[in-house]
């Protein structure tokens, strides 16, 4: 059952322009996706609500939007280099390569062969070279998490703004792996977003914050229309933690595959900006951080009363976006019988809808009508809640279903009354009911939408 409704939102994704695989003309490309006309206004609103949350209302918290790009130097220091694998296995008889972890009974998932290679570290991170000349000698990677320019950033941030600990930065963005085996849509894939805090605490008040930020990322997620017996916590055993880690506790959501991880919330204790720190003999460092004679900067502050300088604590909650959207796509797709009919509907939260409201003229291209949806429409979008659409297809039942279909809270039709009684007719996605309700009220109607 779970596996047909899958089929049914990948299709959806396709029909009505949220996600089409990457490439697709030249055969597409395993584990990238791109995002349409409505995947990328539902990808932003997802986004600009982490941003709100997590910047924008806290008193607590700065952004920053760092280079993808990324020296050597950083993700050696990182343990990315040295420690950021998967253990690849070949089939010897098909010549398929897998992940050996997530292989059953050693078996080959194509072929069926037992006969495959002892498992070897793979390097999950994206090289390039930077600069015209191509020969070896300067190599930057694709970032494999926004965290790092964080870490890297630290000071700058510190010193630009009047911050003190705790405080935390804020960063969305593009990350890389080079997965070895992509799959269940856009679950795993080999470019996509993150949305990462790196919360910077005092050594000792760290499980607290932990704490508090696990519960406040279940929250946040119940907000955006995820239901509570969907989500999942799952506490890492030790010997599955990275290696930067103390503790880590995963947001399980249940797919249409199974519960798997939605968000990661860890306690990186001072390993970052310890092993990116200079002069690292001079601070009490907790986690064993590889000797760093490159780094420039002591990425350290000072308590106001023992004025000693000490290297802070980070929590830090990561999300996927790609994960996030697949998820609030997932609950919010529905089928219902309607007078013998199967309507489709997303029952998005109206603030993270790539559509707000869609102003429906009855008669496609009569100027008075599309004059006045115009007019409309203007006024809403001037609102500032997202994208108001002219649907000018004259077809009202047929941009009903669409509507319906990109989860579009409110149709609003312009009739041929409406220019005579300056009313229109609006219809809520939800419960289909109609009301006819005047121009001058619109605006205040429509703001309710998103309290
Ligand atoms: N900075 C910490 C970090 O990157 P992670 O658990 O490797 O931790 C955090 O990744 C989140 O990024 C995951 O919870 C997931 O939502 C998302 N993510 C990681 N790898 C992904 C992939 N290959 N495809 C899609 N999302 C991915």
């Amino acid at each position: 059952m779970a596996v047909e409704k899958s089929d049914d939102l990948v299709a959806l994704c396709k029909r009505r322009g949220f996600i089409f695989q990457s490439d697709e003309i030249y055969g597409g490309q395993k584990g990238l996706y791109t995002f349409g006309p409505m995947g990328v206004e539902l990808k932003n609103n997802l986004k600009q609500a982490w941003w709100k949350t997590m910047v924008w209302q806290r008193d607590d918290v700065e952004g920053l939007d760092a280079s993808i790009l990324t020296s050597p130097n950083v993700l050696k220091y990182s343990g990315h280099e040295s420690t950021f694998t998967d253990p690849l296995c070949d089939c010897k008889d098909c010549k398929s390569r897998w992940r050996e972890d997530q292989l059953t009974d050693s078996t080959c998932p194509s072929c069926g062969s037992k006969n495959l290679t002892e498992a070897r570290p793979f390097n999950l991170m994206f090289k390039t070279a930077i600069g015209p000349v191509d020969d070896g000698s300067s190599f930057a990677y694709l970032r494999p998490e926004t965290a790092q320019q964080i870490f890297t950033n630290f000071k700058n941030v510190l010193d630009s703004t009047s911050r003190s600990i705790p405080f935390g930065i804020g960063q969305m963005g593009k990350s890389f792996r080079n997965e070895i085996t992509p799959g269940k849509f856009i679950f795993r894939v080999r470019e996509f977003e993150q949305m990462e805090l790196e919360f910077f605490v005092k050594p000792g008040t760290d499980e607290e914050w932990f704490k508090y930020w696990v519960q406040a990322r279940i929250d946040w997620w119940v907000e955006q229309g995820i239901k509570k017996e969907n989500l999942e916590i799952l506490e890492a055993p030790s010997n599955d933690l990275s290696h930067y880690s103390k503790a880590t506790t995963d947001l399980l959501y249940k797919f249409p595959h199974g519960f798997e991880e939605l968000e990661g919330i860890a306690n990186r204790q001072d390993f970052d900006l310890g092993s990116h720190t200079k002069n690292q003999a001079e601070f009490d460092i907790s986690a064993d951080v590889m000797e760093n004679k490159d780094s420039t900067t002591k990425l350290a502050v000072q308590d106001l009363e023992t004025k000693k300088w000490y290297i802070p604590y980070c929590i830090e909650p990561s999300a996927g976006v790609e994960r996030g959207v697949f998820a609030l796509l997932n609950e919010a797709y529905k089928e219902e019988e309607v007078d013998g009919k199967t309507r489709v509907v997303l029952g998005l939260k109206p603030h993270l809808s790539p559509i707000k409201a869609a102003i429906i003229p009855l008669k496609r291209n009569n100027e008075d009508l599309v004059n006045q949806a115009k007019d409309i429409k203007n006024t809403l979008q001037k609102l500032g809640m997202g994208r108001v659409m002219l649907e000018n297809s004259g077809n009202i039942g047929k941009s009903y279903r669409r509507h319906d279909e990109i989860g579009t809270p409110i149709c609003i039709t312009v009739d041929f009354e409406t220019l005579e009684d300056k009313a229109v007719t609006v219809r809520d996605r939800d419960t289909m009911e109609q009301k006819r309700i005047s121009i001058s009220e619109l605006a205040s109607y429509y703001e309710k939408y998103f309290d």
